[in-house]
């Protein structure tokens, strides 16, 4: 078993105050970062196509409600303050992503996907197929062993496959998001042996609430809703051949199952951990089949 990189003691380290603000300018750019083209995704047509529908839809609530004047002048400066606190990412993968990932997945006959959220970043450590990820001495939490096998749709091992995963720690919050983290605490890149096996030590995760303290807060304040999401891993798995499948995981005994903020659950993804062999917190297996590409 390969263990931490990290040495940090976690009472050394306390997280700090994670702001909306500090979270939301590390997700705007760490997403600036991943757009690499300046060439248009879509044409004048497709453009206009969009373009108009969607603000056709805003007509017809305006008129259906009939919104006032101080109503649109609410929603102008609530817009404007998502932009000053860089949480347009966090908007957009809590309420929009899910119907962008249900539409780009509907074909896939392997394992589900689910959202990326805002907290991906890639290039964590490489790890061998047994791996413990990255943590702090002390990083609480109950130990988690997730363990499984990729393999293609139809049940051929993949060989060397990439289990992308990362996570939040107990306090909810990821690293490289969140002051006084490692800079890759509860995040690696484990590669699955030659039948696609692979055995990662990690800790249950906490469940999420999204920041409060911003203007996604604010409207969730507004609105009367609440912040939080079920306890999830991400996963990215890939092979070359293969697509790459992001994903997540959600823990049958958990809250907010039912009601998650972002609406990314999906029965197939919910793990039902048991006692761990090794007699030390809990273990679960749950195994990938890729689509082909
Ligand atoms: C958000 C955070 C997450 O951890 C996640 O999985 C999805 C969305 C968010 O804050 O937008
Ligand atoms: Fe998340």
């Amino acid at each position: 078993m390969t263990d931490a990189t990290q040495q940090t003691p976690a009472a050394q380290t306390p997280a700090g105050q994670a702001t909306a603000a500090a979270s939301g300018a590390a997700a705007t750019e760490r997403f600036r970062g991943k757009q690499h083209t300046e060439a248009p995704v879509a044409g004048t047509a497709r453009v206009g196509l969009l373009a108009s529908e969607a603000i056709a839809a805003v007509h017809d609530v305006i008129r259906r409600h009939k919104v006032t004047y101080a109503e649109y002048d609410a929603l102008k400066s609530w817009l404007i303050q998502v932009g000053q606190d860089g949480e347009w990412p966090l908007f957009l993968d809590v309420w929009i992503e899910h119907v962008v990932e249900e539409v780009a997945n509907e074909n896939r006959e392997g394992t589900s996907g689910t959202i990326e959220g805002p907290y991906y970043v890639p290039g964590a450590p490489v790890l061998p197929a047994e791996a413990t990820l990255p943590m702090r001495v002390g990083e609480a939490g109950t130990p988690l062993l997730f363990q499984g096998q990729v393999t293609a749709v139809g049940g051929a091992p993949l060989p060397g496959a990439r289990v992308e995963i990362w996570h939040a720690d107990a306090d909810g919050l990821y690293s490289q998001f969140a002051p006084g983290l490692p800079e890759w605490n509860l995040r690696g890149t484990v590669i699955a042996d030659g039948q696609g096996h692979f055995k990662i030590h990690t800790l249950e995760p906490a469940p999420y609430r999204i920041p409060t303290d911003g203007s996604c807060g604010m409207l969730i304040a507004a609105a009367g809703w609440h912040a939080w999401r079920p306890a999830h891993l991400h996963l990215k798995v890939s092979v070359p051949g293969h697509q790459l499948i992001t994903t997540q995981l959600y823990f049958e005994s958990g809250s907010h199952l039912d009601d998650d903020i972002a609406s990314a659950v999906k029965p197939e993804l919910i793990l039902a951990p048991a006692p761990a062999d090794s007699g030390e917190g809990n273990e679960v297996t749950y195994d990938f089949a890729l689509d082909k590409a």
